[in-house]
């Protein structure tokens, strides 16, 4: 816990360090939704939506076929394109339903929390006993969240959320974006 901790707390002022300037434009790219075990979970959909310039979302619908859900792991990692998608900054691994009963209780999980849970159906504690919805995830409310909140260097960046139920990998989630 106090490694966890440590650890946060190093990235978060590493990033704040190498960053000074502020982008304007958080671009999607992509997004991808799989799912490994049809018995498990299916995809119903998983789009990225341009009303206009301005207004883009991503929505995304997963059944899941195994329910309730009372154990999840969940990793999140943060990756930069260089040669290639490199790991960056951030890899996290934690029990998703330790966290979503305090999730003030890690930081820099907190901080990916918060991109999502106003939303998505997934903003509750365990278990899970419904599909997984995401809602009109809008390229701003992203922005907002990479410039002012915590800001990141401009780049091309994919972020993964990989769902292990009952210790087995079945959903991964990825998105692409840029930010300029
Ligand atoms: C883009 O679409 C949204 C929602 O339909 C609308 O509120 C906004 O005014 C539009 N922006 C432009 C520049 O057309
Ligand atoms: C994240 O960490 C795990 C375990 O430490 C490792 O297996 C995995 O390859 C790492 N992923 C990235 C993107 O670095
Ligand atoms: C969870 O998300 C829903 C929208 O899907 C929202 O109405 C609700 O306020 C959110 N609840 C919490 C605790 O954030």
């Amino acid at each position: 816990m106090v490694r966890i901790l440590c650890f946060s707390v190093v990235f978060l002022l590493f990033t704040i360090c190498l960053i000074t300037k502020v982008y304007s434009r958080y671009e999607f790219s992509n997004v991808k939704c799989e799912c490994a075990d049809k018995k498990f979970c299916e995809v119903e959909y998983c789009y990225i939506k341009s009303k206009n310039r301005t207004y883009k979302y991503i929505s995304l619908k997963i059944k899941l076929h195994r329910i309730p859900l009372t154990k999840i792991k969940t990793n999140f990692a943060l990756y930069q394109r260089l040669n290639g998608y490199k790991p960056f900054l951030y890899n996290v691994t934690i029990d998703a339903c330790k966290f979503l009963k305090s999730p003030t209780s890690n930081p820099v999980a907190s901080y990916f929390y918060n991109f999502f849970k106003d939303v998505s159906n997934l903003n509750h504690s365990c278990p899970y006993d419904h599909d997984v919805l995401l809602d009109k995830l809008t390229a701003e409310s992203i922005l907002h969240r990479v410039t002012n909140i915590l800001p990141f260097p401009k780049g091309n960046y994919m972020f993964e959320m990989d769902f292990y139920m009952y210790n087995i990998k079945q959903i991964v989630f990825q998105l692409y974006a840029s930010i300029s």
